[in-house]
């Protein structure tokens, strides 16, 4: 299951796996009370709380929800690296730097930077890792992206499925960048494009996009790449 995003603050989609003896949750969203009310629907579905939380990688609205979170995280190295910059920067200087005449959304989900708390993952990997969590595998693998250099790609691979966070997006710096899908460099998209095809999934699910077929998702982006 997931939580589904919420276009009017820029909330990301929060996914959910339940194996037999681990419940994983994709990305820790965007503040304490986004993760509030995705565990408020887990809790009314009767579902345990996550005992690991994956992050796709460190942008503010999938990671600042992290010191709310129940259980431990797990992150590539560089989105640790990242987190941990942001742990170590003053709260009024960081509040700035996600903010510009351009960019609006934290303003809307925190109303001064003393509301910020960071926390960094508990656990990081490089380029691989597995979780089994009973009856069901999950894949990590951080992967070149297009949209930044920490994303991590969650698969599912006994049911096609592949979580991207916002790797199949260019790179985000202004409000209008998210209307237009952001700015994409020909080389990351290429090498994205493959790491899509190897990975075998059927289903492409994005952290502010309804799920897609793989296929379409790559002839849409071989589009984009031709048009580079
Ligand atoms: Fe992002």
């Amino acid at each position: 299951m997931y939580l589904p995003p919420d276009h009017s603050l820029d909330r990301p989609l929060l996914g959910y796996i339940k194996g037999e003896r681990l419940s994983v949750a994709i990305d820790a969203g965007s503040s304490a009370a986004h993760v509030g009310i995705f565990y408020s629907e887990l809790d009314n579905s009767d579902l345990p709380l996550p005992d690991i939380t994956i992050l796709t990688h460190s942008h503010w609205d999938h990671s600042f929800g992290l010191a709310a979170i129940h259980g431990i995280s797990i992150a590539n190295e560089v989105t640790c690296r990242h987190l941990r910059e942001d742990k170590r920067t003053p709260a009024d200087e960081l509040y700035r730097s996600y903010i510009s005449e351009d960019y609006s959304f934290l303003r809307k989900e925190y109303s001064s930077p003393d509301s910020l708390v960071i926390a960094s993952p508990d656990i990081s990997f490089r380029d691989h890792l597995l979780i089994d969590a009973g009856g069901i595998v999950i894949e990590l693998m951080h992967a070149v992206s297009p949209h930044t250099d920490d994303s991590t790609l969650v698969l599912i691979p006994s049911e096609g499925i592949l979580f991207v966070g916002d790797a199949s997006s260019g790179e985000i710096i202004s409000d209008a960048d998210l209307e237009t899908g952001g700015r994409y460099g020909k080389e990351e998209l290429a090498a994205f494009i493959d790491v899509l095809r190897a990975t075998g999934a059927r289903t492409i699910i994005h952290s502010h996009a309804e799920p897609v077929a793989a296929e379409d998702e790559i002839s849409y982006l071989e589009g984009i790449l031709a048009g580079l």
